[in-house]
Protein backbone atom coordinates (compact mmCIF):
# COMPACT_ATOMS: atom_id res chain seq x y z
CA UNK A 1 0.00 0.00 0.00
CA UNK A 2 1.60 3.41 -0.93
CA UNK A 3 0.88 6.64 1.45
CA UNK A 4 -1.29 9.58 -0.49
CA UNK A 5 0.98 12.33 0.27
CA UNK A 6 0.46 16.13 -0.94
CA UNK A 7 3.55 18.83 -1.61
CA UNK A 8 2.89 22.06 -0.78
CA UNK A 9 5.44 24.63 -2.72
CA UNK A 10 5.54 27.98 -3.20
CA UNK A 11 8.74 28.30 -6.02
CA UNK A 12 10.90 26.46 -7.86
CA UNK A 13 9.67 22.61 -6.56
CA UNK A 14 12.64 21.01 -6.99
CA UNK A 15 12.12 19.04 -3.71
CA UNK A 16 8.71 18.12 -4.75
CA UNK A 17 10.05 16.68 -8.07
CA UNK A 18 12.81 15.10 -6.06
CA UNK A 19 10.15 12.98 -4.29
CA UNK A 20 7.80 12.72 -6.99
CA UNK A 21 10.76 11.15 -8.98
CA UNK A 22 11.67 8.99 -6.05
CA UNK A 23 8.26 7.87 -5.76
CA UNK A 24 8.05 7.33 -9.57
CA UNK A 25 10.98 5.33 -9.44
CA UNK A 26 9.33 2.93 -6.86
CA UNK A 27 12.08 3.93 -4.25
CA UNK A 28 9.57 5.13 -1.29
CA UNK A 29 6.10 3.57 -0.56
CA UNK A 30 4.07 6.73 -1.98
CA UNK A 31 2.11 8.12 -4.21
CA UNK A 32 2.25 11.66 -4.69
CA UNK A 33 -1.35 12.31 -5.48
CA UNK A 34 -1.33 16.83 -5.46
CA UNK A 35 0.63 19.72 -5.09
CA UNK A 36 -0.94 22.53 -3.76
CA UNK A 37 1.16 25.81 -4.58
CA UNK A 38 -0.37 29.52 -3.19
CA UNK A 39 2.31 30.94 -6.21
CA UNK A 40 0.72 31.47 -9.36
CA UNK A 41 4.00 31.49 -11.04
CA UNK A 42 5.53 28.61 -8.93
CA UNK A 43 7.75 26.32 -11.39
CA UNK A 44 6.40 23.73 -9.24
CA UNK A 45 3.11 23.74 -11.57
CA UNK A 46 5.03 22.80 -14.69
CA UNK A 47 6.87 20.04 -12.53
CA UNK A 48 3.15 18.65 -11.34
CA UNK A 49 2.05 18.90 -15.05
CA UNK A 50 5.23 17.05 -16.55
CA UNK A 51 4.75 14.39 -14.34
CA UNK A 52 1.03 14.21 -14.07
CA UNK A 53 0.51 15.27 -10.89
CA UNK A 54 -2.74 16.92 -9.71
CA UNK A 55 -2.10 20.86 -8.98
CA UNK A 56 -4.43 23.10 -7.13
CA UNK A 57 -3.30 26.64 -6.76
CA UNK A 58 -4.78 28.09 -3.37
CA UNK A 59 -3.72 31.63 -2.83
CA UNK A 60 -4.92 32.87 0.94
CA UNK A 61 -5.40 36.53 -0.75
CA UNK A 62 -8.00 34.97 -2.50
CA UNK A 63 -10.39 33.70 -0.04
CA UNK A 64 -12.29 36.56 2.55
CA UNK A 65 -11.19 35.26 5.53
CA UNK A 66 -9.03 31.88 7.21
CA UNK A 67 -12.29 30.14 7.48
CA UNK A 68 -12.73 29.27 4.10
CA UNK A 69 -8.93 29.27 3.24
CA UNK A 70 -8.94 26.48 5.52
CA UNK A 71 -12.39 24.65 4.02
CA UNK A 72 -10.83 24.99 0.47
CA UNK A 73 -7.62 23.16 1.52
CA UNK A 74 -9.23 20.64 3.30
CA UNK A 75 -11.66 20.20 0.71
CA UNK A 76 -8.83 19.14 -1.35
CA UNK A 77 -6.88 16.83 0.65
CA UNK A 78 -10.58 15.31 1.57
CA UNK A 79 -11.28 15.27 -2.43
CA UNK A 80 -7.34 13.47 -3.00
CA UNK A 81 -7.73 11.30 0.54
CA UNK A 82 -4.52 12.71 1.56
CA UNK A 83 -2.62 11.28 4.64
CA UNK A 84 0.59 12.82 4.58
CA UNK A 85 1.91 16.64 3.82
CA UNK A 86 5.19 17.54 2.96
CA UNK A 87 5.91 21.37 2.91
CA UNK A 88 8.76 21.72 0.04
CA UNK A 89 9.32 25.74 -0.33
CA UNK A 90 6.32 26.99 1.21
CA UNK A 91 6.35 30.13 2.24
CA UNK A 92 2.59 30.56 3.75
CA UNK A 93 2.02 29.36 7.13
CA UNK A 94 -0.12 26.34 7.55
CA UNK A 95 -3.72 27.05 9.01
CA UNK A 96 -3.84 25.36 12.59
CA UNK A 97 -6.54 23.01 11.99
CA UNK A 98 -4.82 21.34 9.35
CA UNK A 99 -1.36 21.38 11.31
CA UNK A 100 -3.88 19.48 14.32
CA UNK A 101 -5.59 16.96 11.47
CA UNK A 102 -2.14 15.75 10.14
CA UNK A 103 0.15 15.49 13.21
CA UNK A 104 3.26 13.33 13.01
CA UNK A 105 2.21 13.24 9.21
CA UNK A 106 3.45 16.52 7.97
CA UNK A 107 6.78 17.12 7.72
CA UNK A 108 9.11 20.35 6.50
CA UNK A 109 12.30 20.96 5.00
CA UNK A 110 14.82 23.83 5.95
CA UNK A 111 18.16 24.85 4.18
CA UNK A 112 19.75 24.62 7.51
CA UNK A 113 21.20 22.53 10.80
CA UNK A 114 18.22 22.96 12.62
CA UNK A 115 17.72 24.93 15.41
CA UNK A 116 20.50 26.78 14.32
CA UNK A 117 19.34 29.47 11.50
CA UNK A 118 15.50 28.56 11.63
CA UNK A 119 12.44 30.28 13.05
CA UNK A 120 10.92 33.46 12.45
CA UNK A 121 13.28 35.70 9.55
CA UNK A 122 14.93 32.59 8.70
CA UNK A 123 13.22 32.12 5.05
CA UNK A 124 14.78 31.79 1.22
CA UNK A 125 17.99 33.46 0.50
CA UNK A 126 18.72 34.36 4.44
CA UNK A 127 18.78 31.42 5.95
CA UNK A 128 22.30 31.31 3.30
CA UNK A 129 23.36 34.26 4.26
CA UNK A 130 23.05 33.92 8.09
CA UNK A 131 24.99 30.84 8.01
CA UNK A 132 27.69 32.26 5.36
CA UNK A 133 28.16 35.34 7.55
CA UNK A 134 28.87 33.23 10.90
CA UNK A 135 31.45 31.63 9.03
CA UNK A 136 30.10 28.22 9.15
CA UNK A 137 31.81 25.28 8.45
CA UNK A 138 29.10 22.74 7.98
CA UNK A 139 25.64 23.57 6.81
CA UNK A 140 22.78 21.18 5.58
CA UNK A 141 18.91 20.43 5.19
CA UNK A 142 16.72 19.19 8.16
CA UNK A 143 13.97 17.35 8.20
CA UNK A 144 11.51 17.68 10.82
CA UNK A 145 7.80 17.17 11.46
CA UNK A 146 5.44 20.23 11.47
CA UNK A 147 3.66 21.57 14.95
CA UNK A 148 2.41 24.85 15.31
CA UNK A 149 5.45 27.41 15.69
CA UNK A 150 8.20 27.75 12.99
CA UNK A 151 10.73 25.45 12.29
CA UNK A 152 10.29 23.59 15.41
CA UNK A 153 8.31 20.13 15.59
CA UNK A 154 10.96 16.95 16.19
CA UNK A 155 13.94 16.68 13.98
CA UNK A 156 13.27 13.45 11.46
CA UNK A 157 16.46 14.07 9.88
CA UNK A 158 19.54 15.96 9.08
CA UNK A 159 22.95 15.55 6.95
CA UNK A 160 25.67 17.62 7.27
CA UNK A 161 27.62 18.84 4.17
CA UNK A 162 30.78 20.78 4.31
CA UNK A 163 30.52 24.19 3.43
CA UNK A 164 34.52 25.18 3.69
CA UNK A 165 35.29 26.47 0.10
CA UNK A 166 32.09 27.69 -0.63
CA UNK A 167 32.80 31.36 -1.10
CA UNK A 168 29.32 33.34 -1.39
CA UNK A 169 26.11 32.28 0.06
CA UNK A 170 24.72 31.29 -3.04
CA UNK A 171 27.67 28.40 -3.12
CA UNK A 172 26.44 27.10 -0.11
CA UNK A 173 22.43 27.14 -1.37
CA UNK A 174 23.43 25.17 -4.28
CA UNK A 175 25.58 22.63 -1.96
CA UNK A 176 22.15 22.06 0.34
CA UNK A 177 20.23 21.87 -2.19
CA UNK A 178 21.82 19.10 -3.65
CA UNK A 179 21.26 17.30 -0.18
CA UNK A 180 17.87 17.93 0.12
CA UNK A 181 16.90 16.30 -2.79
CA UNK A 182 18.54 13.19 -1.44
CA UNK A 183 17.23 13.41 2.22
CA UNK A 184 13.97 14.66 1.71
CA UNK A 185 12.53 11.30 0.13
CA UNK A 186 14.34 9.31 2.13
CA UNK A 187 12.85 10.58 4.78
CA UNK A 188 9.72 10.58 4.17
CA UNK A 189 10.06 6.74 3.25
CA UNK A 190 10.94 6.23 6.45
CA UNK A 191 8.43 7.82 7.94
CA UNK A 192 5.32 6.42 5.73
CA UNK A 193 6.99 3.04 6.72
CA UNK A 194 5.89 3.95 10.33
CA UNK A 195 10.33 3.55 11.15
CA UNK A 196 9.67 7.05 13.62
CA UNK A 197 8.40 7.04 16.88
CA UNK A 198 8.56 9.61 18.95
CA UNK A 199 9.90 10.07 22.80
CA UNK A 200 9.77 12.53 25.22
CA UNK A 201 9.59 15.03 21.97
CA UNK A 202 12.23 13.94 20.22
CA UNK A 203 12.08 11.35 16.97
CA UNK A 204 13.84 8.14 17.28
CA UNK A 205 14.59 5.97 14.29
CA UNK A 206 13.27 2.24 14.34
CA UNK A 207 15.76 0.48 12.88
C1 LIG B 1 14.60 24.77 -0.35
O1 LIG B 1 15.89 25.21 -0.11
C2 LIG B 1 13.91 24.44 0.95
O2 LIG B 1 14.77 23.92 1.90
C3 LIG B 1 13.39 25.76 1.38
O3 LIG B 1 12.98 26.40 0.20
C4 LIG B 1 13.72 25.89 -0.91
C5 LIG B 1 12.71 25.40 -1.88
O4 LIG B 1 13.27 25.01 -3.08
N1 LIG B 1 12.38 25.59 2.40
P1 LIG B 1 12.39 24.21 -4.12
O5 LIG B 1 11.10 25.01 -4.34
O6 LIG B 1 12.11 22.85 -3.54
O7 LIG B 1 13.20 24.16 -5.36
Amino acid sequence: MKARLAAFCSHGGSNFAAIADAALRGEIPIDVALMIHNNARAGAAARAAERGIAAAWVPRGGFPDDGAYEARLQELLDEHAIEYIALAGFMQLIPRSVVRRYSGRMTNIHPALLPLFGGRGFYGSRVHEAVFAAGMKVSGPTVHLVDEEYDCGPILAQRAVSIEDCRTPGEIAARVLVEEHRLYPETLGRLVRGLYRIEGGRAVLAV
